[in-house]
Parts: C-alpha cells; structure tokens; sequence
C-alpha cells in the first residue's frame, strides 16, 4: 500500500483539501522553512500557517523553492483577530500574500470570531471580493460555534468551506460536526493529538499495540476514517514522516467504538468565547 495516498475532500467552493496537512504552530520562523521542507518532501502537500504564528515568510520559502508545483500544494493562512473588520482584512491579507510570497492561498480563514468585536460579517465581506479577485481559492473560519455558523450563514453570499476547530480523542465536537454535515461546511482539526496529551492514553496504546503502529497513528487514522481533516504539527523529522503514515492499516469497527466512549469534552486550547 502507498504510505501517502493522502485522500482530497471536496469543498463547497469546489476545490478539494489534502485530508491531512501539516500544521506550523509554535515553529519559529528560522525553523519553519526547514520543516515545511520536510514535510513536503515526505508527501504532505498542505500546510497550514496563520498570520500570528509568525512563520509565513519560512512557510513561503519552502513552498516557492519545493519541486512540487505550486497548484499540487495546498496552502492555509489565517487573519488574527486584531485584523479583523471592514477597512483592515485587506491589508492583513496583503501582509500575508507578501511574507508568503505567493501569487494566491488555497484557503483563508477567520481565526477566531473574536465575537465580543463584532466584526467577523465585516471580515467576511472582505474575504468574498479576495475570492472574486482570485487571490483566495477558498474562505473558511476557525473556533467557530454553532451560533455564528448560523449567523455567518444568514448573512453570506459564499458559504463558509470548512471550519478548523480543536479536535481529538478527548473532544468529538459531535454537535459543531453534525451541524457542518448539515451545511456541507468540511470539519478540520487543529491539535489532532490533543498536544500529544491524548498519546499515554491507555485505549489508543492498546489499538496501537494491536496494529503495530504508534498512538499518534491510531489518533490521526481515526480523524481519516472519520472523515475529518487533520493538521498534526510536529518539528521533529522523524514524527512529520510518522504522522503522514496512516495508509498501511485500518481501524476496525471495535476500534472506532473504543475511541467513541473516550469523549470528555476536555479542550487543551481555548475556548472561543475567551478569545477576542
Ligand atoms: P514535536 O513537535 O516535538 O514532535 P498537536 O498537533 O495535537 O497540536 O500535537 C503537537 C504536539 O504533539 C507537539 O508537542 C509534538 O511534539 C507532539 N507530536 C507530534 N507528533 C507526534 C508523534 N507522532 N508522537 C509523539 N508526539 C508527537
């Protein structure tokens, strides 16, 4: 079996997503080039970084210097919250085009609804002309709750793509994934592996031994079979080439019902209410 037949999900505005991307989070801007380097060159073809991360000059190096073509690469970016509104999303997008050094994103997302500010409808207007002018492929939003789904929603002329919440084995989001089925809104995980504090999990170590493979494997084969996109970040070269090698086993059913009861709707990052 292929080690990395990363499958595409389809997104509403037509385009399709690597189900698994590799995340830059806490990589130093010194550091992501390095990695991003890796990570493509052990198969991921998606990389999701954020304005405040501030590593998308490193990111954008990678991805110009790569031997993989440009429209074979997926790339994420995101507007912090201070960057929000009518007249300042266009010049934080322009911010980040230019440290990317790239012609156009893959996906722009709102990176939290910062909802107390009361302006991510102001934001989104601004993202729909991006996508018009073609310097956007794709609009989506990140730590989005049901309530402003719905109220995105209402107001929207491009339905929001994809919503990129916090999700692992410790927190299902079964309500927000119920209600993107409904919307046909693709759900992505940011910290599949809970920051790795799902992986002493006994249940996962015990699938792990079952299949031979590590219980970052397991956590990030279930999000696969489960439908959702996964971003595991790692720095370290040995574990961007482990989480990108899901293909050579399966959950089975017994599996998935064991991962099912370990729930506790316990998050290791904010909630979206704390963030503005
Ligand atoms: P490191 O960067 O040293 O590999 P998440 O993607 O859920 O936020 O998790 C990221 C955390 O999990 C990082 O601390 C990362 O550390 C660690 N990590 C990533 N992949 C693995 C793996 N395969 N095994 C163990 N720890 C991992």
């Amino acid at each position: 079996m292929e080690l990395t037949a990363i499958p595409d999900i389809p997104l509403s505005s037509g385009a399709e997503i690597p189900q698994l991307g590799y995340g830059v989070w806490q990589i130093p801007d010194d550091e992501a080039e390095q990695a991003v380097t890796r990570a493509i060159e052990v198969g991921y073809r998606s990389i999701d970084t954020a304005m405040v991360y501030g590593n998308e000059a490193g990111v954008g190096r990678a991805v110009r210097a790569s031997d993989v073509p440009r429209d074979e690469l997926f790339v994420t970016t995101k507007i912090w919250n201070t960057d929000q509104g009518a007249d300042t999303t266009r010049p934080a997008f322009e911010r980040s085009l230019g440290l990317l050094g790239l012609d156009y994103v893959d996906l722009y997302l709102i990176h939290w609804p910062a909802a107390q500010n009361d302006r991510y409808l102001d934001t989104w207007r601004v993202m729909e002309q991006l996508v018009e002018e073609g310097l956007v492929r794709s609009i989506g939003v990140s730590n989005f709750e049901v309530p402003h789904l719905e109220r995105l929603l209402a107001e929207c002329d491009v339905p929001p793509a994809l919503n990129q919440v916090e999700l692992h084995p410790y927190l299902h989001q079964r309500t927000l994934r119920a209600f993107h089925a409904q919307q046909e809104i693709v759900t992505e995980a940011w910290s599949p592996l809970g920051q790795a504090a799902v992986l002493d999990d006994p249940t996962l170590a015990g699938i792990a031994a079952k299949h031979g493979v590590s219980a970052a494997q397991v956590t990030l084969r279930w999000h696969l079979q489960l439908g959702i996109v996964a971003i595991p970040k790692s720095a370290n070269p040995g574990r961007i080439a482990e989480n990108i090698d899901l293909f050579g086993f399966e959950l089975d059913a017994e599996d998935l019902a064991a991962i099912d009861t370990l729930d506790r709707e316990e998050r290791v990052g904010s909630h979206p209410d704390d963030v503005s």
